[in-house]
């Protein structure tokens, strides 16, 4: 484990960039801004080391910027329409920030604050934050912790545990862009990706609240069931890649069970680096970086637009408000505890 400083926010707080690792040669490099992961580092071809992840040089433009790289987004993930909701009667008004809606709980979530270290050993970090009562408008004082771990065969676990002391949404991701040939290596058009799932949540129009319909992908650009390219249909006319100027959708997982399954597999063309991700949610979005165009990053990168994707878990976008999906809603003292693994190979 090592740890460096990574600059200084607008408010004069120093933040720091903490690199775990295994004993494989994969690391993993996490600021404590955002909880959010700047590189990561995994075995290559001829053990050459790949970082897979877009990033920035320093603190500030992860502070000034709203693509959330890396970020661990709480309390809720992806949108909520009208930025608001109501439970048991009680109507909660959120900041309006993306359109006449809610995204990713506002400007000043837990992906803008520096989180406390409670943990870190050379493989793993553990970070925690208190978001208070109404806090961003949401009702309860939440406690929440995740968990970074490398493991020894190039996992990186994510692993959350949130609590409210009152009913209220808890519906936590991590916003981490990938590229498997490289973060600074172009479009993802030639990666191949798998999806364990047979449905997805078309959405209304452009600012992408979902209809409330879960769709088969079958015959659309959506199906994923069988391994394609990402870029194979991606500029199809389609409504719904119009929508999302690209792919900015959930997809309904084929859940087997309540735990962890293999959800998702992706292959960079370049490098033949995997990644397989495993999840015990229901939904995952797939966002193919429609809007990280021009983004300076890390080590003199220029990012291109859709030059990396993500793979958010999470429950659907809005269920918050729709009576067809899963519930993100917690009982006061419900514990959230959920674990997403992002795991890399070489194929
Ligand atoms: C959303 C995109 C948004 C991006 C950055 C993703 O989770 O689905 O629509 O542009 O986050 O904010």
């Amino acid at each position: 484990m090592s740890k460096r400083e990574f600059g200084k926010t607008s408010k004069g707080e120093a933040a720091a960039l903490y690199t775990i690792g295994n004993t494989k040669g994969m690391t993993v490099s996490i600021t404590d801004f955002g909880a959010a992961v700047v590189a990561i580092h995994v075995p290559g071809k001829d053990n050459v080391q790949v970082d897979v992840t877009t990033g920035y040089d320093d603190v500030a433009p992860y502070e000034r910027e709203t693509c959330y790289f890396g970020a661990t987004v709480a309390r809720n993930a992806n949108r909520i329409a009208n930025a608001k909701f109501d439970i048991d009667g009680v109507t909660y008004q959120l900041e309006v920030n993306d359109n006449e809606n809610n995204l990713h709980s506002g400007s000043n979530g837990t992906s803008e604050k520096i989180w406390a270290v409670k943990e870190m050993t050379d493989s793993k970090l553990v970070f925690a934050i208190v978001s208070g009562d109404l806090e961003q408008g949401f009702p309860g004082r939440c406690d929440m912790t995740v968990t970074y771990e490398v493991t020894e065969d190039n996992g990186l676990s994510i692993h959350y545990e949130l609590v409210s002391d009152k009913k209220t949404v808890i519906n936590p991701t991590n916003h981490t862009y990938f590229n498997l040939n490289g973060h600074a290596s172009g479009k993802v058009y030639g990666h191949t990706l798998w999806l364990k799932a047979s449905h997805y949540t078309p959405v209304i129009n452009s600012h992408a609240i979902p209809t409330g319909e879960i769709a088969p992908v079958a015959g659309t650009p959506f199906d994923f069931t069988v391994a394609k390219t990402i870029g194979q249909d991606i500029e199809k006319e389609d409504i719904q890649l119009g929508y999302g100027n690209g792919y900015d959708h959930n997809f309904a997982i084929d859940k087997e069970s309540q735990g962890m399954e293999k959800v998702a597999t992706v292959v960079g063309d370049d490098t033949g680096i995997q990644m397989d991700v495993y999840t015990d949610l229901p939904g995952i979005q797939l966002y193919t970086g429609n809007f990280i165009g021009g983004q300076k990053g890390k080590d003199g990168a220029e990012y291109e637009a859709r030059g990396a994707f993500c793979l958010e878990t999470q429950y659907f976008p809005d269920a918050v408000n729709q009576v067809n999906f899963a519930s993100p809603v917690y009982e006061a003292g419900q514990k959230y505890d959920s674990t997403t693994i992002y795991k890399f190979s070489i194929k």
